[in-house]
């Protein structure tokens, strides 16, 4: 499909950081048509050579990218064209439009949500905005249901929503869109997945970065927001909606929008009970010494009670899911960079062998989102050799994406979505009203902290996060699953 991109904010750390690196990926796996012209709109903070030189450097830092060659490069250079605009002008549109090859467009906001109002209209009144127009946008896509509601209306008084691609990217993971696979392409799963078979679920993002350069960013919004109200619930949607009757974008959507509107609303009576708010602290990580949120250099001195980390105990109120715990917890510095699922099973209902035969860990499902993708089954088996006792021990069936598709390269989630957006295939991408149910769940869950006024929990950088942490599943009579557990 030929149609020109517009990388509005083109000189921005996204653009550099991963728009650039994916859309030369694409380039080089021969999927960009070849009229495609992709243009940097931005504001001129660099000159052509530096522009090009951090596009570059872009590319060269990315962990999706192979050695630049050099025939590769000056192909990608012929496309990119650095435009310098005001992109809240309809002047700047008009001038830009001497640069489009097609007749097609797919115009990227990579700038905050406070500046789309004016860019929609300065599009829309360059004439730029046709039904085949397609606008991607991405978070932070508000603050509460409120603000999104708002963010939405400027961009939906310009483009219907079937233009409109909102970004997770989370979604664009292979190792995301594999659950689907998973789910939906092999008989075992599906008749097990449900409360009668699974006890309970636990997902868990935990990264060792800290909020470095976006302190003040970051500090507006917190994990709950930053990574919960997102990448969190659509992965647990991913887990638990019912199996789509087709593979096409309002089929899925209508199924995780019916997971979303079913979570139990998180009251405020409970909000202490249910969630784990914490904070890091100076620690260690990989021995080195790690500063707290408050000691990071952008923190400036400022006091701050936002959290870094989230633990949230979720439940589902339909017939599939009653009663299943849906454990979710993120943070930042922690001991180690690791996203999985874990689905942890029931036990088998008569036990056959007796109980000197080992402590057995019921089977569990673990599905590794990075880093090392791939999935792991527990599965109970009889330890070799002729005691009397049979003895009994959990061994894991792995499958390491690596291992098995070691001749595959795996694409960015970047590249995935940016493709999907020149198809105008809108399955990857969230609707306006699974934004909107998201949001009502986690404002509820906000105003809950804010009336409580518990005091945040501290952990050390490089632990695995508050003590109340632990406590969440203790209660339960359950523990995390560790990153140490499975390796
Ligand atoms: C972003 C968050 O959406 O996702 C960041 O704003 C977070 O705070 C990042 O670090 C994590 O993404 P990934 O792909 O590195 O897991």
């Amino acid at each position: 499909m030929a149609c020109d991109i517009i990388i509005i904010g083109g000189e921005g750390d996204l653009a550099f950081r991963k728009l650039y690196p994916a859309l030369f990926s694409l380039d080089c796996e021969g999927l960009l048509a070849e009229s495609i012209k992709i243009i940097a709109f931005a504001r001129g903070k660099y000159d052509a050579d530096a522009f090009y030189a951090a596009v570059r450097l872009g590319i060269e830092n990315s962990d999706y990218t192979a050695k630049i060659q050099t025939a590769d490069w000056e192909r990608f250079t012929e496309r990119l064209i650095q435009f310098v605009g005001d992109a809240t002008s309809a002047a700047s549109f008009v001038k830009m439009q001497g640069l489009l090859k097609n007749e097609e467009r797919v115009i990227y906001l990579s700038t905050p949500p406070s500046i789309f109002s004016p860019i929609c209209l300065a599009l829309d009144e360059a004439g730029l905005v046709e039904p085949s127009t397609r606008i991607v946008i991405e978070k932070p896509l508000g603050e509460s249901q409120a603000s999104f509601e708002q963010i939405d209306e400027h961009v939906q008084a310009v483009f219907e929503e079937h233009q409109i691609y909102r970004i997770d990217h989370y979604l664009g993971k292979e190792t995301v869109q594999n659950l689907l696979a998973l789910r939906f392409a092999n008989v075992l799963f599906e008749p097990l997945w449900n409360r009668n078979y699974i006890d309970h679920v636990q997902i868990t993002v935990a990264e060792q970065v800290g909020v470095g350069g976006r302190w003040s960013f970051y500090d507006s919004a917190g994990a709950l927001r930053d990574m919960v109200q997102n990448h969190m619930l659509q992965l647990l949607c991913l887990v638990t909606m019912e199996p789509p009757a087709k593979n096409t974008p309002d089929f899925v959507r209508d199924e995780k929008l019916k997971i979303l509107r079913c979570l139990r609303p998180i009251e405020r009576n409970d909000v202490n009970h249910v969630t784990v708010r914490g904070q890091y602290a100076k620690g260690q990580i990989q021995q080195g010494d790690a500063p707290g949120y408050l000691e990071e250099a952008d923190a400036k001195g400022n006091a701050s009670s936002t959290e870094t980390f989230v633990a949230i105990k979720a439940e589902i109120e339909n017939s599939r899911w009653n009663g299943v715990p849906f454990y979710l917890r993120t943070g930042k510095r922690m001991r180690e960079r690791y996203s999985e699922i874990m689905i942890q099973f029931k036990p088998v209902v008569h036990r056959f062998f007796d109980s000197n035969s080992g402590r057995l860990t019921d089977n569990q499902l673990i599905i590794r989102l990075q880093p090392n993708e791939g999935i792991e089954m527990k599965l109970v088996h009889k330890v070799p050799g002729l005691t009397e006792n049979t003895r009994l021990k959990s061994v894991g069936l792995d499958l390491s994406f690596d291992k098995a598709f070691g001749d595959h390269r795996s694409p960015s989630a970047y590249e995935r979505l940016i493709l999907d957006v020149i198809r105008s295939d809108q399955t990857l991408f969230m609707r306006s009203d699974e934004l909107l149910a998201a949001w009502e769940w986690i404002d509820r869950i906000i105003d809950g902290w804010e009336q409580t006024g518990k005091q945040i929990a501290q952990y050390a950088a490089g632990s695995w996060g508050p003590s109340e942490s632990v406590d969440l599943l203790a209660r339960d009579r359950r523990r995390w699953f560790d990153y140490d557990d499975n390796r």
